[in-house]
């Protein structure tokens, strides 16, 4: 069954105004501060939603409240049984110190199509929607994956840009694409931002790779799938108070190796509203009485994949 058209809207509406809770932190060195704001709205607006929702991808568990904990039920109750993910302020650091990137996200699925995991480290891999399935995997060889790539775009690997945060746990990553001369977008923080810029030419990124946090790899993998693009992930469940928690979820192998119909199935909807100004969606705009914001928005089943920008009266 299909998610109504109507809701993509309403989710619009509540990442919209989570990020216009955030960025009035933009630059006050204020991370829980601008997590909180976005939080509680986006609570709120969720409660208001005609549907049985309950948080499978959120920011920590029941103890650690305030945040949208997993297991959380939002909503009236009275519509579908919904699946959510959320990640209010995407990019702390970056509203925190008023740099590019700050976003505010939120996907939802019905019922058991969104994975349910713990907040954990991922291993992923995206590339673009013209490379067909089986071009590159997380089990290949770096050096295989680019070669593949590059043959498959008709492309020297010199010509490739591939896009990954910058950490230390990438130095191997790194040196490799140094070898071969590629191009590389690194990124300090906010990879959800990251594995999107496979989904356009415009963003001139070939390949995303790296760990980065599992709920933001759960996040990236519904728009992505909404563009038809590819991606893997495989959790890193690497301390005991994760591997415990993993199993309790119901995760048997914990090297499993998901493709994205194993992270998000059926219909889905994602939306990503700007906080700071950054190269997925601008930041939000203050303009008297209303605010301007630019929104991702994307829908697996009507294929939608577009920026929204509105302006709307700050209530
Ligand atoms: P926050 O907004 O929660 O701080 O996350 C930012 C982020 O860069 C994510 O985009 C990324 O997945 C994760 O942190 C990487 O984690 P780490 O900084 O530990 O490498």
């Amino acid at each position: 069954m299909a998610l109504e058209k109507s809701l993509i809207e309403k989710i619009r509406k509540i990442t919209s105004k989570a990020a216009l809770a955030a960025s009035k932190f933009k630059g006050l060195n204020d991370k829980i501060g601008a997590d909180k704001a976005a939080v509680d709205i986006m609570r709120a607006e969720l409660n208001e939603l005609d549907m049985d929702g309950r948080v499978v991808i959120g920011e920590g568990e029941l103890d650690e409240a305030p945040m949208l904990y997993i297991g959380e039920k939002l909503g009236t109750k009275k519509g579908a049984v919904i699946d959510i993910a959320v990640d209010p302020v995407e990019g702390t650091n970056f509203v925190s110190k008023n740099l590019p990137g700050g976003i505010s996200v939120l996907a939802i699925a019905e019922k058991n199509n969104l994975f349910h995991a713990p907040e954990t480290y991922m291993e992923k891999i995206a590339v673009g929607k013209n490379i067909k399935n089986g071009t590159v995997d997380l089990d290949f060889p770096l050096e295989k994956n680019l070669k593949n790539l590059a043959d498959a775009s008709n492309k020297q690997l010199s010509d490739l840009t591939v896009c990954l945060l910058n950490r230390k746990r990438h130095k191997k990553i790194i040196d490799t694409l140094d070898n071969f001369k590629i191009n590389k977008k690194l990124i300090s923080d906010g990879d959800v931002s990251g594995a999107l810029y496979v989904t356009d030419d415009k963003f001139a990124v070939d390949m995303f790779i790296g760990t980065g946090g599992g709920p933001e790899g759960v996040l990236a993998a519904s728009a992505l799938d909404a563009a038809n693009c590819f991606f893997q992930g495989r959790f890193i469940f690497n301390e005991d108070k994760y591997i415990k928690r993993a199993r309790e979820m119901g995760i048997k192998d914990l090297n499993k190796k998901y493709d994205l119909n194993e992270i998000i199935s059926g219909d889905s909807i994602f939306s990503a509203t700007g906080i700071t100004d950054g190269d997925l969606v601008k930041g939000i705009e203050l303009d008297g009485k209303e605010y301007l914001s630019e929104t991702l928005v994307a829908h697996k089943n009507s294929g939608t994949f577009e920026v929204i920008s509105k302006k709307e009266e700050i209530i």
